[in-house]
């Protein structure tokens, strides 16, 4: 009995403990509520996710004919684009042109994989704020021209974004007016094919000495505001020239013209204006003609305006190097007409000699 007993006392003991925690816990009955507080602020709305993206993605068809027209240019149909390697990338595609700018290396670091063309997002910031300011042109800073080296930098405004990449090459070796004989080692040797920057800046050709002035530039090349965007971007003329199409001229009832927005507030005369285009180009046309017959009967250029690879004397090589110079700025003049005509002027006088 006696171990029956003290088995009942330790629980009760136990039972006694637990209720008296279990009252220590034990909730009273709930209190009456506190007031209301005040209302805090209203927080600021969020912007449509959308808002910003409609003020370009609209119904104005603005953005549409600016595609047509870009869709349509040699920019987009060029196909030189595939020149991705790291000294071709820089202005042949998209990517390369716009790693160039950040790095201000004249070479990628790696050739371009899933190269673009010029584009949209090229020349603007675009998709980078999502807004109407991504409208902005990607590079307007001053240019300093590759060639001649320590030439100062060209400052054409907005026309700074077309003269990085329609620019010389470095001609090398590059032959000193009147100097040593150069060797050239490959008919690709020159000043590429869009030498623009530099006819307008008037800087880079060979010049020797001869009958006519290199200096002073003339009036279209530092008087036209924005330069390029001027006479290449104006009012387009379907998607053939003009606008973000950018070529100058378009075809019309079978021979080209001369896409004439950009120029009318200037030339008020369009037919004082045809003519003057035509008496440029004539005669810019036939300096360049002599020059060729000098250059290939001389045997330095072949027929298809490549240099022939060889020693040749610095005159030679200067001449046949403003001759492409000329040619590929495919203006016959109208970028700097004294420039032009100096540079092949002074070169036949000294091939002629
Ligand atoms: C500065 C004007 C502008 C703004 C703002 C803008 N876009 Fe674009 N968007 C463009 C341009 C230009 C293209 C390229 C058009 C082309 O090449 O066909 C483009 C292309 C696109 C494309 C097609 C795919 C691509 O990337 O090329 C989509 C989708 C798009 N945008 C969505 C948006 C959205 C969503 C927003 C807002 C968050 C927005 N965009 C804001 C100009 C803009
Ligand atoms: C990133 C380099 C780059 C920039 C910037 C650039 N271009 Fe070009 N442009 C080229 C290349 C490369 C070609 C030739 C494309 C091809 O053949 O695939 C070309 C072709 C052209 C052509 C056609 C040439 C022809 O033979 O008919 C015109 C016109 C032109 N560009 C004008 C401009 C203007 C104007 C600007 C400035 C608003 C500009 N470009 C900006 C690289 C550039
Ligand atoms: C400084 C910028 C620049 C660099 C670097 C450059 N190009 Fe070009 N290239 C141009 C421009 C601008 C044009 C278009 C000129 C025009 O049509 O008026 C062009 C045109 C061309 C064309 C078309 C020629 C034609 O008559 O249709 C070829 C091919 C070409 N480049 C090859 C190359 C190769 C290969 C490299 C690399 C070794 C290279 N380019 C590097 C600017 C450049
Ligand atoms: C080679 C360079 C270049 C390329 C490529 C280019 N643009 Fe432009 N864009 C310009 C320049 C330069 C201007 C400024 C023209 C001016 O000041 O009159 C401009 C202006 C514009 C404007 C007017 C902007 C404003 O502030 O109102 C729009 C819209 C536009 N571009 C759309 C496009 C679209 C869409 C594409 C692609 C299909 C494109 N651009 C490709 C150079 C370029
Ligand atoms: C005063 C107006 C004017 C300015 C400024 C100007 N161009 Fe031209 N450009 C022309 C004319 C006109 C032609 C065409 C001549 C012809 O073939 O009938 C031309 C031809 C060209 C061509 C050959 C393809 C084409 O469209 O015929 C290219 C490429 C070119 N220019 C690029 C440029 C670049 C890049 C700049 C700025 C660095 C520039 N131009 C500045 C008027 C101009
Ligand atoms: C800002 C004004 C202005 C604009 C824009 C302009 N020109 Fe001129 N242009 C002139 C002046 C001024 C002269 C005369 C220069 C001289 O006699 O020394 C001239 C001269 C010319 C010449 C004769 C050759 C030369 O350069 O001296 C031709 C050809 C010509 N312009 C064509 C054009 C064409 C084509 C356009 C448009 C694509 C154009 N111009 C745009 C002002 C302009």
């Amino acid at each position: 009995m006696k171990k029956v007993n003290l088995f009942y006392l330790l629980s009760a003991i136990l039972f006694g403990a637990m209720l008296v925690f279990a009252s220590c816990t034990k909730e009273g009955a709930p209190g009456t509520d506190g007031q209301d507080g005040a209302d805090g602020e209203d927080g600021i709305n969020g912007d449509d996710g959308t808002a910003s993206c409609i003020l370009c993605h609209d119904n104005t068809q603005v953005m549409f004919a600016k595609i047509n027209q870009w869709e349509s240019s040699i920019h987009a149909t060029g196909g030189n684009f595939e020149r991705n390697g790291t000294s071709c990338a820089p202005c042949h595609t998209s990517q390369g042109f716009l790693e160039r700018m950040e790095t201000g290396e004249q070479v990628t670091a790696a050739s371009i994989s899933n190269p673009n063309p010029i584009n949209c997002y090229t020349c603007h910031w675009i998709h980078n704020e999502y807004t109407p300011a991504d409208w902005a042109i990607t590079y307007t800073d001053p240019v300093t021209l590759w060639h001649p080296a320590g030439k100062a930098e060209v400052d054409l405004g907005t026309g700074n974004l077309c003269a990085n990449c329609h620019q010389s090459f470095i001609p090398n070796p590059f032959p000193v007016p009147g100097g040593d004989n150069v060797t050239i080692g490959s008919p690709y040797w020159g000043a590429h094919h869009g030498p623009v920057a530099n006819v307008i800046a008037g800087a880079g050709g060979y010049e020797v000495d001869g009958s006519l002035a290199y200096t002073p530039a003339s009036f279209h090349s530092t008087n036209v505001e924005n330069s390029c965007i001027t006479c290449h971007l104006a009012t387009a003329y379907g998607v053939q020239a003009g606008g973000h199409n950018m070529s100058m001229t378009y075809a019309y009832h079978g021979h080209d013209v001369v896409n004439s927005a950009g120029c009318i507030d200037c030339h008020t005369d369009p037919d004082a204006l045809e003519t003057k285009i035509e008496d440029t180009k004539t005669e810019i046309g036939a300096l360049l003609d002599e020059l060729f017959g000098l250059l290939t009967t001389q045997g330095v250029l072949d027929s298809t305006y490549h240099a022939i690879p060889q020693e040749m004397t610095a005159d030679q090589a200067g001449g046949v190097l403003n001759f492409n110079m000329v040619r590929e700025d495919k203006s016959h003049g109208i970028h700097n007409y004294n420039y032009a005509k100096a540079l092949l002027t002074n070169s036949i006088e000294a091939l002629a000699e």
